[in-house]
Protein backbone atom coordinates (compact mmCIF):
# COMPACT_ATOMS: atom_id res chain seq x y z
CA UNK A 1 0.00 0.00 0.00
CA UNK A 2 1.55 3.49 -1.08
CA UNK A 3 -0.27 6.64 -0.73
CA UNK A 4 -0.32 7.06 -4.53
CA UNK A 5 -2.80 7.51 -6.99
CA UNK A 6 -2.10 4.55 -9.76
CA UNK A 7 -4.05 5.56 -13.06
CA UNK A 8 -4.28 4.47 -16.97
CA UNK A 9 -4.89 6.99 -19.56
CA UNK A 10 -7.17 4.50 -21.68
CA UNK A 11 -6.49 6.45 -24.72
CA UNK A 12 -2.81 5.27 -25.01
CA UNK A 13 -2.77 2.39 -22.03
CA UNK A 14 0.21 4.76 -20.47
CA UNK A 15 -0.21 3.64 -16.64
CA UNK A 16 0.92 6.75 -14.22
CA UNK A 17 1.34 7.50 -10.84
CA UNK A 18 0.05 10.46 -8.43
CA UNK A 19 1.17 11.07 -5.18
CA UNK A 20 -1.88 11.10 -2.47
CA UNK A 21 -0.73 14.29 0.02
CA UNK A 22 -3.62 15.01 2.95
CA UNK A 23 -6.59 13.41 1.14
CA UNK A 24 -5.59 15.08 -2.37
CA UNK A 25 -4.03 14.91 -5.89
CA UNK A 26 -2.56 17.34 -7.19
CA UNK A 27 -4.36 18.04 -10.70
CA UNK A 28 -1.25 19.32 -12.25
CA UNK A 29 0.23 15.32 -11.46
CA UNK A 30 -2.27 14.50 -14.25
CA UNK A 31 -0.82 16.83 -16.58
CA UNK A 32 1.53 13.36 -17.71
CA UNK A 33 -1.00 12.07 -19.09
CA UNK A 34 -0.62 13.33 -22.32
CA UNK A 35 -2.70 12.44 -25.52
CA UNK A 36 0.12 12.60 -28.22
CA UNK A 37 3.19 14.82 -28.01
CA UNK A 38 0.99 18.26 -28.40
CA UNK A 39 -0.91 17.55 -26.29
CA UNK A 40 -1.03 19.86 -23.44
CA UNK A 41 -1.83 17.18 -20.76
CA UNK A 42 -4.43 15.76 -18.71
CA UNK A 43 -6.84 18.75 -17.00
CA UNK A 44 -9.57 18.76 -14.08
CA UNK A 45 -12.76 20.33 -14.96
CA UNK A 46 -14.39 21.31 -11.58
CA UNK A 47 -16.93 23.87 -12.27
CA UNK A 48 -17.99 25.54 -9.25
CA UNK A 49 -15.24 23.93 -7.32
CA UNK A 50 -17.26 21.00 -6.20
CA UNK A 51 -14.18 18.68 -5.62
CA UNK A 52 -11.30 20.99 -6.04
CA UNK A 53 -9.19 22.73 -2.93
CA UNK A 54 -7.41 25.71 -3.73
CA UNK A 55 -5.34 26.47 -0.85
CA UNK A 56 -3.66 24.84 2.59
CA UNK A 57 -5.57 26.71 5.33
CA UNK A 58 -5.05 27.00 9.07
CA UNK A 59 -8.12 29.29 9.92
CA UNK A 60 -11.28 27.01 9.85
CA UNK A 61 -12.20 23.96 9.99
CA UNK A 62 -15.56 22.39 8.81
CA UNK A 63 -16.96 19.04 8.64
CA UNK A 64 -20.26 19.15 6.66
CA UNK A 65 -21.49 15.70 7.32
CA UNK A 66 -20.84 15.94 11.03
CA UNK A 67 -22.19 19.53 11.37
CA UNK A 68 -18.58 20.82 12.94
CA UNK A 69 -17.22 24.48 12.19
CA UNK A 70 -14.14 25.29 14.35
CA UNK A 71 -11.84 28.74 14.25
CA UNK A 72 -8.54 28.00 15.11
CA UNK A 73 -9.33 24.42 16.32
CA UNK A 74 -11.69 26.23 18.86
CA UNK A 75 -15.62 25.14 18.29
CA UNK A 76 -18.57 27.82 17.35
CA UNK A 77 -20.40 26.34 20.43
CA UNK A 78 -17.43 27.75 22.80
CA UNK A 79 -16.78 30.89 20.91
CA UNK A 80 -20.44 31.99 20.52
CA UNK A 81 -20.79 31.19 24.29
CA UNK A 82 -17.71 32.44 25.73
CA UNK A 83 -16.33 34.79 23.16
CA UNK A 84 -16.66 38.15 21.98
CA UNK A 85 -16.49 39.19 18.62
CA UNK A 86 -13.28 41.37 19.21
CA UNK A 87 -11.68 38.46 20.35
CA UNK A 88 -12.67 35.86 18.10
CA UNK A 89 -11.50 38.86 14.83
CA UNK A 90 -8.08 38.68 16.91
CA UNK A 91 -8.02 34.73 16.98
CA UNK A 92 -9.16 34.40 13.24
CA UNK A 93 -6.66 37.06 12.21
CA UNK A 94 -3.41 36.33 14.48
CA UNK A 95 -4.18 32.44 15.19
CA UNK A 96 -4.41 32.94 18.83
CA UNK A 97 -7.27 34.27 22.08
CA UNK A 98 -5.77 37.22 22.89
CA UNK A 99 -4.11 37.37 26.70
CA UNK A 100 -5.34 40.33 28.24
CA UNK A 101 -3.12 42.66 27.48
CA UNK A 102 -2.68 41.95 23.49
CA UNK A 103 -7.09 42.20 24.26
CA UNK A 104 -6.89 45.74 25.30
CA UNK A 105 -4.33 47.18 22.91
CA UNK A 106 -6.36 44.92 20.07
CA UNK A 107 -9.48 46.60 21.37
CA UNK A 108 -7.89 50.33 21.35
CA UNK A 109 -6.79 49.60 18.21
CA UNK A 110 -9.89 48.71 16.57
CA UNK A 111 -11.66 51.57 18.42
CA UNK A 112 -9.41 54.44 17.45
CA UNK A 113 -9.81 53.70 14.01
CA UNK A 114 -13.59 53.85 13.96
CA UNK A 115 -13.73 57.04 12.37
CA UNK A 116 -14.00 58.30 8.85
CA UNK A 117 -12.70 60.89 6.58
CA UNK A 118 -15.13 63.32 6.45
CA UNK A 119 -14.32 63.42 2.65
CA UNK A 120 -15.95 59.57 2.81
CA UNK A 121 -19.02 60.84 4.75
CA UNK A 122 -19.43 63.27 1.85
CA UNK A 123 -19.41 60.95 -0.31
CA UNK A 124 -21.82 58.38 1.11
CA UNK A 125 -23.83 61.71 1.14
CA UNK A 126 -24.11 61.55 -2.26
CA UNK A 127 -25.60 58.34 -3.02
CA UNK A 128 -29.14 58.56 -3.77
CA UNK A 129 -31.79 58.47 -0.47
CA UNK A 130 -33.11 55.11 -1.64
CA UNK A 131 -29.78 53.55 -2.63
CA UNK A 132 -29.33 50.06 -1.15
CA UNK A 133 -26.74 50.15 1.68
CA UNK A 134 -24.40 46.84 0.67
CA UNK A 135 -24.27 48.85 -2.39
CA UNK A 136 -23.28 51.84 -0.32
CA UNK A 137 -20.87 49.54 1.48
CA UNK A 138 -19.08 48.29 -1.47
CA UNK A 139 -18.47 51.37 -2.84
CA UNK A 140 -17.20 52.92 0.23
CA UNK A 141 -14.88 50.45 0.66
CA UNK A 142 -13.48 50.52 -2.71
CA UNK A 143 -13.34 54.07 -1.74
CA UNK A 144 -11.21 53.20 1.07
CA UNK A 145 -8.16 52.61 -1.69
CA UNK A 146 -8.06 55.89 -2.62
CA UNK A 147 -7.49 57.30 0.91
CA UNK A 148 -5.19 55.08 1.78
CA UNK A 149 -2.58 54.45 -0.96
CA UNK A 150 0.15 53.02 1.33
CA UNK A 151 -1.92 49.96 1.16
CA UNK A 152 -0.83 48.45 -1.67
CA UNK A 153 2.14 47.61 -0.30
CA UNK A 154 0.99 44.17 0.02
CA UNK A 155 4.23 42.52 1.06
CA UNK A 156 4.85 45.10 3.67
CA UNK A 157 3.53 43.52 6.94
CA UNK A 158 3.49 45.96 8.97
CA UNK A 159 1.40 48.54 6.51
CA UNK A 160 -0.63 45.16 6.05
CA UNK A 161 -1.35 45.17 9.95
CA UNK A 162 -2.71 48.49 9.84
CA UNK A 163 -5.18 48.14 6.74
CA UNK A 164 -6.55 45.36 8.45
CA UNK A 165 -7.74 47.08 11.96
CA UNK A 166 -8.72 49.89 9.69
CA UNK A 167 -11.34 47.44 7.92
CA UNK A 168 -12.19 46.06 11.14
CA UNK A 169 -12.46 49.66 12.33
CA UNK A 170 -14.06 51.29 9.48
CA UNK A 171 -17.14 48.82 7.94
CA UNK A 172 -19.07 48.92 11.07
CA UNK A 173 -19.28 52.77 10.30
CA UNK A 174 -19.82 52.68 6.92
CA UNK A 175 -22.27 50.32 7.55
CA UNK A 176 -24.27 52.13 10.19
CA UNK A 177 -24.41 55.33 8.05
CA UNK A 178 -25.61 53.39 5.00
CA UNK A 179 -28.69 52.66 7.07
CA UNK A 180 -28.44 56.03 8.39
CA UNK A 181 -28.56 57.66 4.66
CA UNK A 182 -31.30 55.01 4.01
CA UNK A 183 -33.37 56.36 6.79
CA UNK A 184 -32.55 60.28 6.21
CA UNK A 185 -31.25 60.20 9.34
CA UNK A 186 -28.03 62.36 10.39
CA UNK A 187 -24.75 60.10 10.63
CA UNK A 188 -24.04 59.25 14.81
CA UNK A 189 -20.39 59.65 14.97
CA UNK A 190 -18.84 56.38 16.86
CA UNK A 191 -18.15 56.57 20.85
CA UNK A 192 -14.82 55.93 21.71
CA UNK A 193 -15.94 54.72 25.61
CA UNK A 194 -18.04 52.15 23.98
CA UNK A 195 -17.18 48.76 22.93
CA UNK A 196 -17.63 47.16 19.12
CA UNK A 197 -21.12 45.98 19.26
CA UNK A 198 -22.59 48.65 21.42
CA UNK A 199 -20.60 51.66 19.42
CA UNK A 200 -22.27 49.91 16.48
CA UNK A 201 -26.10 49.95 17.63
CA UNK A 202 -25.25 53.41 19.21
CA UNK A 203 -24.40 54.77 15.60
CA UNK A 204 -27.19 53.05 13.93
CA UNK A 205 -29.97 53.53 16.26
CA UNK A 206 -28.94 57.12 18.41
CA UNK A 207 -31.61 60.01 18.28
CA UNK A 208 -31.63 63.16 20.21
CA UNK A 209 -30.31 61.62 23.26
CA UNK A 210 -26.74 61.87 24.18
CA UNK A 211 -26.19 58.76 25.25
CA UNK A 212 -27.21 55.79 23.70
CA UNK A 213 -28.34 52.50 25.94
CA UNK A 214 -27.70 49.28 24.76
CA UNK A 215 -30.10 46.83 26.44
CA UNK A 216 -27.19 44.31 27.52
CA UNK A 217 -28.87 40.82 25.97
CA UNK A 218 -29.22 42.34 22.55
CA UNK A 219 -25.39 43.26 22.27
CA UNK A 220 -24.97 40.26 23.64
CA UNK A 221 -27.11 38.76 20.83
CA UNK A 222 -25.34 40.77 18.36
CA UNK A 223 -21.75 39.56 19.88
CA UNK A 224 -23.19 35.97 19.47
CA UNK A 225 -24.26 36.77 15.85
CA UNK A 226 -21.02 38.42 14.63
CA UNK A 227 -18.97 35.04 15.66
CA UNK A 228 -21.23 33.21 13.92
CA UNK A 229 -20.62 34.82 10.88
CA UNK A 230 -16.69 35.77 10.88
CA UNK A 231 -15.41 33.09 8.95
CA UNK A 232 -16.51 29.93 6.77
CA UNK A 233 -13.52 28.84 5.07
CA UNK A 234 -12.92 28.96 0.99
CA UNK A 235 -16.97 30.33 0.87
CA UNK A 236 -17.38 32.10 -2.74
CA UNK A 237 -16.71 35.51 -0.73
CA UNK A 238 -13.16 34.44 0.51
CA UNK A 239 -12.68 32.65 -2.46
CA UNK A 240 -13.21 36.22 -4.52
CA UNK A 241 -10.95 38.05 -1.69
CA UNK A 242 -8.36 35.89 -2.05
CA UNK A 243 -8.57 36.07 -5.55
CA UNK A 244 -8.52 39.15 -5.88
CA UNK A 245 -5.87 39.43 -3.60
CA UNK A 246 -3.52 36.73 -5.59
CA UNK A 247 -2.92 39.70 -8.03
CA UNK A 248 -1.82 41.76 -5.04
CA UNK A 249 -4.76 44.41 -5.29
CA UNK A 250 -4.98 46.18 -2.17
CA UNK A 251 -7.27 44.65 0.67
CA UNK A 252 -9.99 47.50 0.25
CA UNK A 253 -10.90 46.81 -3.08
CA UNK A 254 -10.26 42.85 -2.69
CA UNK A 255 -12.58 43.39 0.02
CA UNK A 256 -15.11 45.06 -1.78
CA UNK A 257 -15.12 42.66 -4.39
CA UNK A 258 -15.64 39.79 -1.31
CA UNK A 259 -18.91 42.32 -0.21
CA UNK A 260 -20.20 42.01 -3.48
CA UNK A 261 -20.15 38.26 -3.85
CA UNK A 262 -21.68 38.22 -0.66
CA UNK A 263 -24.17 40.47 -1.94
CA UNK A 264 -25.87 38.02 -4.19
CA UNK A 265 -29.16 35.84 -2.81
CA UNK A 266 -27.40 32.27 -3.15
CA UNK A 267 -25.04 33.72 -0.18
CA UNK A 268 -25.17 36.32 2.24
CA UNK A 269 -27.67 37.87 0.70
CA UNK A 270 -30.33 34.91 1.41
CA UNK A 271 -30.93 36.38 4.86
CA UNK A 272 -32.65 38.80 3.20
CA UNK A 273 -34.32 36.71 0.03
CA UNK A 274 -35.66 34.69 3.70
CA UNK A 275 -37.86 37.73 4.89
CA UNK A 276 -39.25 38.38 1.67
CA UNK A 277 -39.80 35.06 1.17
CA UNK A 278 -41.79 34.49 5.00
CA UNK A 279 -43.52 37.77 3.96
CA UNK A 280 -44.82 36.93 0.68
CA UNK A 281 -46.15 33.51 2.01
CA UNK A 282 -48.01 36.13 4.87
CA UNK A 283 -49.67 33.28 6.78
CA UNK A 284 -48.60 29.66 8.55
CA UNK A 285 -51.79 28.60 6.26
CA UNK A 286 -50.06 28.88 3.30
CA UNK A 287 -46.67 27.05 3.62
CA UNK A 288 -47.86 23.64 2.71
CA UNK A 289 -48.75 25.55 -0.79
CA UNK A 290 -45.35 26.84 -0.97
CA UNK A 291 -43.29 24.20 -0.01
CA UNK A 292 -45.14 22.35 -3.19
CA UNK A 293 -44.69 25.53 -4.99
CA UNK A 294 -40.89 24.60 -4.22
CA UNK A 295 -40.96 21.34 -5.03
CA UNK A 296 -42.28 21.51 -8.21
CA UNK A 297 -39.00 24.21 -9.41
CA UNK A 298 -40.49 27.28 -8.47
CA UNK A 299 -38.47 28.92 -6.67
CA UNK A 300 -35.90 27.61 -3.89
CA UNK A 301 -36.86 27.84 0.08
CA UNK A 302 -34.20 30.39 0.69
CA UNK A 303 -32.17 29.66 3.73
CA UNK A 304 -32.11 25.94 3.36
CA UNK A 305 -29.18 23.84 2.22
CA UNK A 306 -25.49 24.14 1.94
CA UNK A 307 -22.89 23.24 -0.18
CA UNK A 308 -20.61 21.77 2.69
CA UNK A 309 -23.46 21.26 5.24
CA UNK A 310 -25.23 17.92 4.43
CA UNK A 311 -26.40 16.99 8.07
CA UNK A 312 -27.07 20.57 10.06
CA UNK A 313 -25.75 24.12 10.20
CA UNK A 314 -24.27 24.52 13.63
CA UNK A 315 -24.37 28.09 13.44
CA UNK A 316 -28.45 27.75 12.94
CA UNK A 317 -29.08 25.90 15.93
CA UNK A 318 -27.00 28.82 18.19
CA UNK A 319 -29.28 31.45 16.53
CA UNK A 320 -32.68 29.77 16.90
CA UNK A 321 -31.92 29.82 20.42
CA UNK A 322 -30.50 33.41 19.98
CA UNK A 323 -33.75 34.45 18.54
CA UNK A 324 -35.37 32.78 21.08
CA UNK A 325 -33.51 35.68 23.33
CA UNK A 326 -34.00 38.38 21.31
CA UNK A 327 -37.90 38.05 20.91
CA UNK A 328 -38.02 37.99 24.81
CA UNK A 329 -37.04 41.37 25.03
CA UNK A 330 -38.30 42.62 21.56
CA UNK A 331 -41.53 40.41 21.22
CA UNK A 332 -41.85 37.79 19.10
CA UNK A 333 -41.46 38.55 15.49
CA UNK A 334 -44.67 37.48 13.95
CA UNK A 335 -43.07 35.65 10.85
CA UNK A 336 -41.34 33.08 13.23
CA UNK A 337 -44.43 31.29 13.18
CA UNK A 338 -44.06 31.06 9.62
CA UNK A 339 -40.61 29.97 9.45
CA UNK A 340 -41.19 27.53 12.63
CA UNK A 341 -44.04 25.80 10.21
CA UNK A 342 -41.47 25.81 6.68
CA UNK A 343 -38.78 24.26 8.93
CA UNK A 344 -41.07 21.35 10.62
CA UNK A 345 -42.78 20.48 6.93
CA UNK A 346 -39.65 20.36 5.13
CA UNK A 347 -37.51 18.52 8.15
CA UNK A 348 -40.18 15.65 7.12
CA UNK A 349 -40.39 15.94 3.80
CA UNK A 350 -38.65 13.78 1.46
CA UNK A 351 -37.93 16.08 -1.29
CA UNK A 352 -35.83 18.61 1.73
CA UNK A 353 -34.49 15.23 3.27
CA UNK A 354 -33.03 13.17 0.63
CA UNK A 355 -31.39 16.38 -0.95
CA UNK A 356 -29.99 17.03 2.92
CA UNK A 357 -31.52 20.65 2.89
CA UNK A 358 -31.77 21.95 6.50
CA UNK A 359 -31.73 25.53 7.92
CA UNK A 360 -28.49 27.12 7.44
CA UNK A 361 -27.38 30.51 9.11
CA UNK A 362 -29.50 32.76 6.95
CA UNK A 363 -32.96 30.56 8.04
CA UNK A 364 -33.23 32.58 11.48
CA UNK A 365 -30.33 35.75 11.50
CA UNK A 366 -33.22 37.65 9.39
CA UNK A 367 -35.60 37.32 12.16
CA UNK A 368 -33.62 38.66 14.68
CA UNK A 369 -32.23 41.86 12.34
CA UNK A 370 -36.03 42.25 12.04
CA UNK A 371 -36.77 41.95 15.62
CA UNK A 372 -33.85 44.48 16.33
CA UNK A 373 -35.25 47.14 14.45
CA UNK A 374 -33.08 46.59 10.90
CA UNK A 375 -34.75 46.72 7.80
CA UNK A 376 -34.38 43.23 5.00
CA UNK A 377 -31.73 45.83 3.30
CA UNK A 378 -29.34 45.72 6.02
CA UNK A 379 -29.21 42.43 5.93
CA UNK A 380 -26.24 41.52 4.39
CA UNK A 381 -24.29 44.56 5.18
CA UNK A 382 -24.56 42.96 9.15
CA UNK A 383 -23.31 39.72 7.87
CA UNK A 384 -19.92 41.55 6.27
CA UNK A 385 -19.14 43.56 9.17
CA UNK A 386 -18.26 40.53 10.94
CA UNK A 387 -16.94 38.57 8.12
CA UNK A 388 -14.54 41.46 7.06
CA UNK A 389 -11.86 39.57 9.68
CA UNK A 390 -12.76 36.35 8.13
CA UNK A 391 -11.62 37.85 4.86
CA UNK A 392 -8.83 39.60 5.99
CA UNK A 393 -7.84 36.61 7.81
CA UNK A 394 -7.90 34.55 4.51
CA UNK A 395 -6.65 37.39 2.61
CA UNK A 396 -3.60 37.60 4.99
CA UNK A 397 -2.52 33.70 4.90
CA UNK A 398 -3.10 33.97 0.97
CA UNK A 399 -0.75 36.69 0.30
CA UNK A 400 1.61 35.15 2.48
CA UNK A 401 1.60 31.65 1.27
CA UNK A 402 4.71 30.94 -1.28
CA UNK A 403 2.48 28.60 -2.73
CA UNK A 404 0.16 30.79 -4.41
CA UNK A 405 -0.04 32.53 -7.52
CA UNK A 406 -2.14 34.82 -9.16
CA UNK A 407 -5.45 32.89 -9.48
CA UNK A 408 -6.07 31.74 -12.74
CA UNK A 409 -8.09 28.63 -13.74
CA UNK A 410 -7.66 27.18 -17.07
CA UNK A 411 -11.09 26.19 -19.36
CA UNK A 412 -12.16 23.82 -21.99
CA UNK A 413 -12.66 25.86 -24.95
CA UNK A 414 -16.00 25.47 -26.92
CA UNK A 415 -16.36 28.12 -29.04
CA UNK A 416 -15.51 28.65 -33.01
CA UNK A 417 -12.36 26.71 -35.03
CA UNK A 418 -10.35 29.80 -36.48
CA UNK A 419 -11.89 31.31 -39.20
CA UNK A 420 -11.37 34.55 -41.59
CA UNK A 421 -12.56 38.05 -40.77
CA UNK A 422 -15.76 38.48 -42.89
CA UNK A 423 -16.85 42.25 -44.11
CA UNK A 424 -19.76 43.69 -42.47
CA UNK A 425 -21.53 44.08 -46.28
CA UNK A 426 -20.99 40.39 -46.40
CA UNK A 427 -22.52 38.81 -43.11
CA UNK A 428 -25.83 37.53 -44.05
CA UNK A 429 -27.66 37.56 -40.81
CA UNK A 430 -28.21 39.42 -37.54
CA UNK A 431 -25.46 38.95 -34.89
CA UNK A 432 -26.67 37.69 -31.41
CA UNK A 433 -25.27 38.59 -28.16
CA UNK A 434 -24.73 36.30 -25.51
N1 LIG B 1 -34.72 24.88 -1.86
C1 LIG B 1 -35.14 23.89 -2.70
N2 LIG B 1 -34.31 23.04 -3.33
C2 LIG B 1 -33.00 23.20 -3.10
C3 LIG B 1 -32.49 24.21 -2.24
C4 LIG B 1 -33.41 25.04 -1.60
N3 LIG B 1 -32.99 26.01 -0.76
N4 LIG B 1 -31.14 24.13 -2.22
C5 LIG B 1 -30.81 23.10 -3.03
N5 LIG B 1 -31.93 22.56 -3.57
C6 LIG B 1 -32.00 21.40 -4.45
C7 LIG B 1 -31.56 21.74 -5.87
O1 LIG B 1 -32.65 22.15 -6.65
C8 LIG B 1 -30.95 20.44 -6.31
O2 LIG B 1 -32.00 19.56 -6.61
P1 LIG B 1 -31.87 18.52 -7.86
O3 LIG B 1 -30.74 17.59 -7.46
O4 LIG B 1 -33.19 17.87 -7.96
O5 LIG B 1 -31.52 19.38 -9.05
C9 LIG B 1 -30.28 19.89 -5.04
O6 LIG B 1 -31.05 20.45 -3.95
C10 LIG B 1 -28.81 20.28 -4.91
O7 LIG B 1 -28.72 21.71 -4.99
P2 LIG B 1 -27.50 22.49 -5.60
O8 LIG B 1 -27.99 23.81 -6.08
O9 LIG B 1 -26.79 21.61 -6.56
O10 LIG B 1 -26.59 22.66 -4.31
P3 LIG B 1 -25.38 23.67 -4.15
O11 LIG B 1 -24.45 23.06 -3.18
O12 LIG B 1 -24.86 24.10 -5.46
O13 LIG B 1 -26.11 24.95 -3.50
C11 LIG B 1 -26.92 26.56 -2.01
C12 LIG B 1 -26.00 25.35 -2.19
C13 LIG B 1 -26.72 27.15 -0.60
C14 LIG B 1 -26.55 27.64 -3.04
C15 LIG B 1 -28.39 26.11 -2.22
O14 LIG B 1 -28.72 25.14 -1.25
C16 LIG B 1 -29.37 27.27 -2.17
O15 LIG B 1 -29.62 27.90 -3.21
N6 LIG B 1 -29.97 27.57 -0.97
C17 LIG B 1 -30.84 28.71 -0.86
C18 LIG B 1 -30.03 29.97 -0.68
C19 LIG B 1 -29.41 30.06 0.68
O16 LIG B 1 -30.05 29.85 1.69
N7 LIG B 1 -28.12 30.45 0.71
C20 LIG B 1 -27.38 30.67 1.97
C21 LIG B 1 -26.25 29.72 2.15
S1 LIG B 1 -25.63 29.73 3.83
C22 LIG B 1 -24.92 31.28 4.05
C23 LIG B 1 -23.65 31.42 3.32
O17 LIG B 1 -22.66 30.86 3.75
O18 LIG B 1 -23.66 32.14 2.32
Amino acid sequence: MTDTLTFTDGRTGTTFDAPIEDGTVRATALRQARASDDDFGLMTYDPAFMNTASVRSAITFIDGDKGILRYRGYPIEQLAERSTYLETAHLLIFGELPTQEELAHWAHDVTHHTFLHENVKRLMEGFRYDAHPMGMLISVVAALSTFYPEASKVDDREVRMRQVVRLIAKVPTIAAWSFRHNQGLPYVYPENELGFTANFLSMIFRMAEPRYCVEPALERALEVLFILHADHEQNCSANVMRSIGSSKADPYVSLAGAAAALYGPLHGGANEAVLRMLAEIGDVRRVPEFISSVKAGHGRLMGFGHRVYKNYDPRARIIKQTADEVFEITGRNPLLDIALELEKIALEDDYFVSRRLYPNVDFYSGLIYQALGLPTAMFPVMFAIPRTAGWLAQWLEGVQDPEQKIARPRQIYMGSDERDFVAIEDRGRAATVA
